[in-house]
């Protein structure tokens, strides 16, 4: 039996748009994606602000009843007590965060963050019913040396010893050396290494988990290219930076299905 991924269309906002700016911005994506008669059926779509905007989307998304989804770019390891500046499962999951994202290269490089690390956090999401998005990805210079599957496998082999089989997680390939470099990743570079990471799930999680498992890409993904890792069979989705923060483009990107060849 087939499995059927949904595509997820995610975008991670970093540290731009305020909770005023968050709202216009999430309000108009909304209009423009009803005005595409965009299918949330057919490719999911999620976006993930800043935590000081998380409340006001929330309000927006349930006031208005809006099929996107939204997650926060980080979560603590812990559930709650003296852990200053950190932001726990338990309150992102009662502001009805959907997902999370672990791991991101920008947390490993500026905050030292460790595999290990982040399959606790990967832990404390799905303990808090939240999905952990977890980026894996290799520099310039792990290229160079281990070639470009080595060193995601190996993050995501440690990650997944802190997970169960029945926990929904979401994986996103993460080059660091594509990420806000304009240089994407060939499509058949991120098909080989995605599949070298669903062969990782099915055999740290088994074939079940390795079948349902979203894996996405991500690192200058825009909407001229796409279409051309949505036509690979383990990417099941983007996870967008620079290009999610604008409107127009971002829109175009989750219409993937729309254009020639797909
Ligand atoms: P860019 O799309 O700007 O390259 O960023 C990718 C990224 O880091 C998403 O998490």
């Amino acid at each position: 039996m087939v499995t059927q991924r949904t595509p997820l269309i995610a975008g991670n906002w970093k540290m731009n748009l305020d909770h005023l700016q968050a709202i216009a911005f999430v309000q108009k994506l909304s209009w423009s994606l009803t005005d595409v008669a965009h299918d949330f059926e057919q490719v999911e779509v999620a976006v993930f602000p800043p935590f000081t905007d998380l409340r006001s989307v929330q309000t927006l998304i349930s006031g208005d009843k809006l099929e996107l989804r939204f997650g926060a770019q980080d979560l603590s390891q812990h559930e709650s007590g003296a852990y200053t500046g950190e932001v726990s499962g338990a309150f992102l999951s009662s502001l009805g965060s959907h997902y999370a994202i672990v791991g991101h290269s920008e947390r490993r490089q500026y905050h030292g963050e460790t595999d290990a690390e982040i399959g606790a956090k990967a832990a404390a999401a799905v303990k808090n019913n939240i999905v952990p998005v977890i980026c894996v990805g290799e520099t310039a210079e792990d290229l160079a040396e281990h070639g470009p599957s080595a060193v995601p496998a190996g993050q995501l082999r440690e990650i997944l010893t802190s997970l169960t089989p029945e926990a929904e997680i979401v994986v996103a390939y993460e080059p660091v050396w594509a990420i806000g470099s304009g240089q994407a990743a060939t499509p058949e570079q991120a098909e080989e290494v995605c599949g070298v990471l669903r062969e990782v799930i099915a055999e740290g999680l088994g074939d079940d988990a390795a079948a349902a498992t979203r894996i996405l890409y991500g690192g200058s993904v825009k909407s001229d290219n796409i279409a051309s890792f949505m036509r690979e069979t383990n990417i099941d989705g983007a996870l967008v930076g620079g290009a999610s923060l604008q409107l127009e483009e971002f829109v175009r990107i989750v219409q993937f299905k729309k254009h020639v060849g797909v």
